[in-house]
């Protein structure tokens, strides 16, 4: 047995097993890719290399690396060498544990080759020249204060901006004292349960669908969260009773799609004057709505009453975590305690350069973009679906990155799981579902911004085929 190390191209450490030089050096290659030490991709030694560094011939080294080029395990190409093939051949599970017997192995399940899940923007999108354009243009400009540990309020350049962004495009009521910047919507909230706590509050109403994240967080802070009845029209807050606080999506409901009907926005505000209450309005994606202008926030009705909680992972893209509150006068020494004497978490290099993106107009451009090209898929969506079957039924606004496409009773994990076979990631409406609530209706929630454009129309095809 040979024990090497090669210098040159990928560092290899090999062990030649067995009989024969070649037939060991083969053994030795497979085992490095199986166990994925050599990973897909990499480059080999050359030959000569090697052999220098094993003490064999060239020709065996040369002989070993073409049969495994004919096997499959490694591709050569002219000017780029041998390296280990992408799809080689499938990796054994682990050695230990009961393996299904000969013939009754489940099937695999293939990975999904497409994701229509909501919730993620369009990434191939972000406007990545314009985003470095803004980032040079921050960094030049940036005095050499701000490269230091930064105050837990965030940027003023960054809530100047925003104040005059969502006063312009969001109807909210703000002032730069009154933002302070968050590492996305989560963070937000999970200062807003600190808060809450601290001022003794049991109980944050939630919808009766939502996100599990946001009711774990709250739960975790100790907060308890009912769900609020739900009907045609959306959440019933003229049942709000003795709950401290509301956490609701006013202007698109995740993930029902509907947006708030004025009276029932009134009561919102209403209750949380009468009680003392606080209404937490999350607007994740109130940027984008195609059918006419965007529905203003609810906190326009009553900035002291009312924290305004927006994002720039729908806008632009969740990988940023940034966010932002906009806050009631006598809430923002409370926020600003709970997060800390300093911002450990939110860097200041991407608050001045979305500063700049906001203020040189780059955010309208893209916002105004994204917005088109979202639209154009929703109608694609709709046009399909109205051609492949006509009991299936798209609900709620045209607005959003998502649609709900209502299904025929009893069909929703069904389809799911017919889409998960053909390689189709799709949730049903089931997973947003409160606990508290009971089951209600069959429904997909399609997050149609989710592909990238080039894989659109695939997502679009396969989720027709999985439909019923
Ligand atoms: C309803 C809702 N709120 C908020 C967010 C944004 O969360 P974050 O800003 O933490 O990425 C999302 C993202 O999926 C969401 O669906």
């Amino acid at each position: 047995m040979t024990d090497s190390w090669a210098t040159s191209g990928a560092d290899l450490h090999l062990e030649l097993r067995g009989p024969g030089l070649r037939s060991g050096l083969m053994e030795a290659l497979r085992e490095a890719v199986r166990s994925g030490r050599l990973a897909p991709g990499t480059r080999l030694p050359s030959s000569r290399s090697l052999a220098a560094d094993l003490g064999v011939a060239r020709n065996t080294v040369a002989d070993a690396y073409a049969e495994l080029v004919a096997e499959g395990w490694l591709t050569a190409r002219q000017g780029s060498g041998t390296r280990v093939a992408r799809r080689t051949a499938p990796r054994p599970g682990p050695a230990a544990g009961p393996r299904a017997p000969a013939g009754r192995r489940p099937p695999v399940r293939r990975p999904p080759a497409h994701t229509l899940c909501p919730g993620t923007p369009d990434l191939g999108s972000f406007p990545r020249d314009a985003w470095l354009t803004a980032s040079r243009r921050a960094l030049t400009a940036a005095p050499h204060e701000a490269l230091g540990y930064a105050g837990p309020h965030g940027r003023p350049e960054l809530r100047a901006a925003l104040a005059d962004y969502l006063a312009r495009a969001r109807g909210v009521h703000a002032h730069p004292d009154r933002v302070v910047i968050c590492a996305g919507f989560v963070h937000g909230l999970r200062l807003m349960a600190r808060v809450l706590r601290d001022r003794r509050v049991r109980e944050v109403a939630v919808e009766s669908y939502g996100l599990d994240v946001h009711w774990d967080l709250l739960g975790g802070a100790g907060l308890r969260t009912p769900a609020l009845p739900f009907d045609d029209h959306g959440t019933r807050t003229g049942d709000l009773d003795r709950q401290g606080a509301l956490l609701i999506t006013a202007a698109h409901q995740f993930p029902l799609g509907g947006a708030l009907p004025p009276d029932r926005r009134a009561a919102a505000v209403d209750w949380a004057r009468r009680t003392g209450g606080l209404v937490l309005e999350d607007d994740y994606d109130g940027e984008f709505r195609y059918d006419r202008r965007p529905v203003g926030a609810l906190q326009g009705l009553d900035p002291e009453r009312v924290v305004y909680l927006g994002t720039a992972s729908k806008s632009l893209t969740p990988g940023l975590r940034l966010g932002w509150m906009v806050l009631p006068e006598d809430l923002v020494g409370e926020v600003l305690a709970a997060k800390g004497t300093s911002d450990w978490v939110t860097g200041t290099l991407d608050q001045l350069t979305l500063a700049e993106f906001l203020r040189s107009g780059a955010y309208d451009r893209h916002v105004r973009s994204m917005r088109l090209r979202y639209r154009r898929r929703r109608d694609q969506l709709v046009a399909a679906l109205a051609e492949r079957s006509s009991h299936i039924r798209v609900s709620g606004i045209a607005a959003g990155l998502h649609a709900v496409l209502e299904l025929p009773p009893g069909t929703e994990r069904t389809v799911v799981q017919a889409a998960a076979w053909q390689g189709l990631a799709l949730h049903g409406l089931d997973r947003y579902r409160h606990p508290g609530v009971p089951p209600g209706r069959d429904a997909l929630v399609v997050g149609y911004a989710t592909p990238t454009d080039s894989a659109w129309p695939g997502a679009l095809d396969a989720l027709c085929r999985a439909l019923p």
